[in-house]
């Protein structure tokens, strides 16, 4: 069976998996603190960071990426309603996914290898 590596930065651990395995399959397994909770792609709570190989990810669904948009607008919510300069600039640098590649990682399979880490 044709295998794929998995690194996990926050944790600095890489796994060899089957190709086909779901990231939050291997994030609980390693420690990672990639945060999950329906584990059914409604929530958008798994929301992770591909640091490099996302050729190597199954591709992105509709229903996958208008969760995950929910999820940024969830998060922009946040800031906006935030009170204090030094609070919201702490969440913002915390919750920044600017630039970041971004899936959940509940509905992402992999196909070859990759580097994640928690968003
Ligand atoms: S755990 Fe809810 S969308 Fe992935």
């Amino acid at each position: 069976m044709a295998k794929a590596k998995v690194t996990f930065s926050d944790v600095n651990v890489t796994v060899n998996v089957p190709v086909g395995t779901r990231i939050i399959e291997l994030s609980e397994a390693v420690g990672s603190y990639i945060a999950y909770n329906c584990r059914e792609g409604d929530c958008g709570v798994c929301l992770f960071e591909v640091i490099k190989g996302q050729e190597n990810l199954s591709p992105v669904s509709k229903e996958e990426s208008s969760v995950i948009l929910t999820r940024f607008q969830e998060i922009m919510d946040g800031w906006r309603t935030t009170k204090s300069l030094d609070a919201l600039q702490e969440k913002m640098q915390r919750e920044n996914f600017i630039g970041k590649h971004c899936r959940l990682a509940c509905q992402t399979q992999v196909f070859g290898d990759v580097v994640v880490a928690p968003l």
